[in-house]
């Protein structure tokens, strides 16, 4: 039987509970919240929507960590989004409190769990959790790739007309100003994006990539994106329930790839059952490798400042 337990019942993990059920790929999906009735309630609603959608998977709402033991993955969206006023160092402190204790909660009732982090800052949460859990780092990686390189096509798509369907898009590095497209890798219709596109045009399309997270909370108000980014974290626990060994942008430990070391950061990487199976090396320009390199210092420095909160 396997489970997936998704920590937070937020719009993005409620999200992405709906996605892996109806997508019918798991026995049961954990989702738990702090707030009473929350989970139980979304849990309630989902189920009912089975014998329309004609999905089995079952939802199970709760507030207690011992409903999700023996999860074989565990999904971490719990964690506040940035309010107004708030430092990068609160919203940072703040997270890691939470994704501390959740951690310890998953280890203790999922010792073999593959744990998937996609609680923003992104890069520091993903060690925290690598760093409490004690787990190999191959069992603990975090998304952003996926959804930096579905909004990259997505905007591809938008500007040249092409179907959304035949666009290869790639992002490494981090989630964020250090994000690194790689227009060389990146394929409309099978054509390189280069010969589809200017290079100002390609420029603008990936900086709004980079910004896509900030566009939509400016469109919103209140509250962050959660369809795209749902869509990515449930693609990610496929990949792992499924042992499709799929190469996947992700966010993984590296361990000398490209030069890199001790660092999580956006790569590609063949994911499975035990998590990252192996990170690939793709061949890069030297303008996107430099990109890349400069990504994983600007990520060692940003995981520095997790030595400074008291948790
Ligand atoms: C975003 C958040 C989910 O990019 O990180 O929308």
């Amino acid at each position: 039987m396997s489970k997936v337990t998704v920590v937070g019942a937020g719009k993005y993990g409620s999200t992405t509970v709906q996605r892996l059920a109806e997508w019918d790929v798991v026995d049961e999906v954990v989702m738990t919240d702090i707030v009473e009735g929350l989970p139980q309630g979304l849990a309630l609603d989902m189920n009912q929507s089975r014998p329309v959608t004609g999905h089995r998977t079952l939802v199970v709402g709760t507030n207690d960590y011992a409903d999700s033991a023996g999860s074989d993955v565990v999904i971490i969206t719990a964690g506040l989004p940035r309010k107004p006023g708030m430092s990068r160092m609160d919203l940072l402190e703040v997270n890691a409190k939470i994704v501390k204790s959740v951690t310890e909660d998953i280890v203790r009732y999922s010792p073999d769990a593959v744990i998937i982090v996609v609680t923003n800052p992104l890069d520091q949460m993903t060690t925290l959790a690598a760093e409490v859990s004690g787990f190999p780092r191959n069992r603990v990686f975090g998304q952003a790739g996926i959804l930096d390189s579905s909004r990259f096509a997505h905007f591809i798509s938008e500007k040249t007309g092409a179907d959304i369907q035949s666009i290869e898009a790639v992002t490494l590095g981090s989630h964020g100003e250090t994000m690194v497209p790689v227009p060389s890798l990146c394929r409309v219709d099978d054509k390189p994006l280069a010969e589809v596109l200017d290079p100002g045009t390609i420029d603008d399309l990936v900086d709004r990539t980079r910004k896509g997270g900030a566009e939509i909370v400016g469109l919103l108000k209140t509250g962050s994106a959660y369809y795209a980014p749902s869509a990515a974290a449930a693609y990610m626990a496929k990949a792992v329930v499924e042992n499709s060994a799929e190469k996947l942008p992700v966010c993984a430990w590296m361990t000398g790839e490209y030069g890199i070391d001790d660092v999580y950061l956006g790569v590609i990487a063949e994911i499975g059952s035990g998590g990252v199976q192996r990170v690939v090396e793709l061949e890069l320009t030297d303008e996107e490798a430099t990109g890349l390199a400069e990504a994983a210092v600007a990520v060692k420095e940003k995981v520095e400042d997790l030595a400074q909160i008291d948790l």
